[in-house]
């Protein structure tokens, strides 16, 4: 093959299982008709009728926007007030006592970007749990970065302190920077959080090592905070008055909280007890994006904002996104209890898009589900099933045919 791909870029392909059991799907769905399918791998809130979900009152409000706040560059860093509003929507009323500065970003994909290209060297690990988003691993990679892994789940299953701690240690004893990406609430592809107590161990953990003199990154990514219930934003007050040496960078996106995933917008905010740090966070960051894509858009920011500054709109935002937060609630459970019926062993789900099935052949057992015209997403250990986008009503019978197509296949 004639390559003129310059030696690191050599090689670089995205192998996307998601998108191509969504083809299958499609295919499928083309051959029979949609009411006969179960597209279970769509990352996207649909209703009951299988339409994408764009909250009304930001529909109402992106529409309403003069031409010139939809089409103008924004500033590199994003809007001042937008910088300002992303971060009061993101803590709520949980806002660390600490210094914090936020910079716009290309959904919280950009802002995973800009904290692995910032804040580790060529070479250094990055560690992040077991059952993980593959885009980390991509994002790594494309950066010359390595992902490691802890044990996501205890045998309990509970958030595993201990392989959290060893694998932490362990990049300590190795890197001058050690970053972890932590994915809760509503953790994708498990649905899990951590508790308070979990927190608190973490913290503890940074801690220590902070005053060892260790640069500690905590990277929590949020991009599912919305949809994770009444109590998903009280972890963010244990981010005061931490060490100087640890930066916690929070990411939140706009993608799922705002339905407006292909607005591509979103902000990354740093959290630190150093002015020093957060005004150096702002300026690397805003480097980094003049470097990659510019400012972002500004259309989002500004509905963003519209909605946030007005107490009616506000209020509307918060009462429709409960309400898309309790009917994925009322589906998850639906499947959660017949796995219990029917015996199929699932991980713990709290809140989320997605629930997850431990498989050993999870490509086989997918495949299988096939027949019952039923699509479902291969991850490395397991079946994750979106259950944001599957009506009430398809949900009935998943966990069942997924454990016979797991039997077929000699799995369980
Ligand atoms: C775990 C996780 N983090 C971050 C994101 C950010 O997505 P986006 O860049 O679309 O905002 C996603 C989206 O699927 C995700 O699943």
């Amino acid at each position: 093959m004639v390559s003129l791909a310059a030696p690191h870029a050599k090689g670089k392909k995205s192998n996307d299982v998601i998108f191509g059991t969504s083809a299958a799907a499609k295919a499928d769905i083309q051959k029979i008709g949609a009411e006969h399918v179960v597209n279970a791998t769509i990352g996207t809130i649909l209703d009951d009728d299988e339409k994408i979900v764009c909250l009304p009152v930001v529909e109402r409000v992106f529409k309403s926007l003069p031409m010139a706040d939809i089409i103008s560059y924004a500033p590199i860093a994003g809007t001042p007030k937008y910088l300002e509003d992303a971060q009061a929507v993101c803590f709520g009323s949980h806002r660390p006592d600490a210094y914090t500065a936020a910079i716009s970003t290309t959904g919280g994909t950009g802002g995973i970007h800009h904290a692995v290209h910032n804040y580790t060297s060529p070479g250094d690990e990055v560690l992040t749990s077991d059952w993980y988003w593959g885009a980390y691993k991509t994002i790594c990679e494309d950066n010359n970065r390595k992902l490691r892994t802890y044990k996501l789940f205890d045998e309990d299953p509970q958030f595993n302190r201990a392989s959290f701690e060893g694998n932490i240690l362990h990049m300590a004893e190795n890197q001058e920077n050690v970053m972890a990406i932590i994915n809760s609430p509503a953790h994708n592809p498990t649905g899990h959080a951590l508790t308070s107590e979990d927190w608190d161990f973490v913290i503890s953990l940074f801690t220590e090592l902070a005053e060892k003199g260790k640069h500690m990154i905590l990277f929590a990514d949020v991009a599912y905070l919305d949809y994770a219930g009444p109590d998903a934003r009280d972890f963010f007050s244990k981010f005061s008055k931490l060490h100087e040496n640890i930066l916690v960078l929070v990411e939140y996106s706009m993608s799922k909280g705002f339905t407006m995933y292909g607005l591509r917008s979103g902000a990354l905010i740093a959290i630190s007890s150093s002015q020093d740090v957060i005004t150096e966070f702002s300026d690397i960051n805003s480097f980094t994006s003049r470097a990659t894509w510019s400012n972002t858009v500004r259309g989002a920011q500004e509905t963003l904002c519209r909605i946030w500054e007005d107490e009616k709109l506000r209020n509307e935002w918060e009462t429709e996104k409960e309400e898309y937060y309790k009917l994925i609630q009322e589906r998850a459970a639906i499947f959660v209890e017949e796995a219990k019926e029917v015996g199929l062993p699932i991980l713990p789900y709290k809140s989320g898009f997605f629930i997850s099935v431990p498989a050993k052949d999870s490509k086989a057992a997918c495949k299988a589900l096939y027949d019952d015209h039923i699509y479902l997403v291969p991850l490395a250990a397991g079946v994750r099933i979106a259950v944001c986008a599957v009506s009430k009503k398809k949900m009935h019978g998943i966990a069942a045919k997924l454990k016979a197509a797991m039997e077929r296949t000699g799995q369980l």
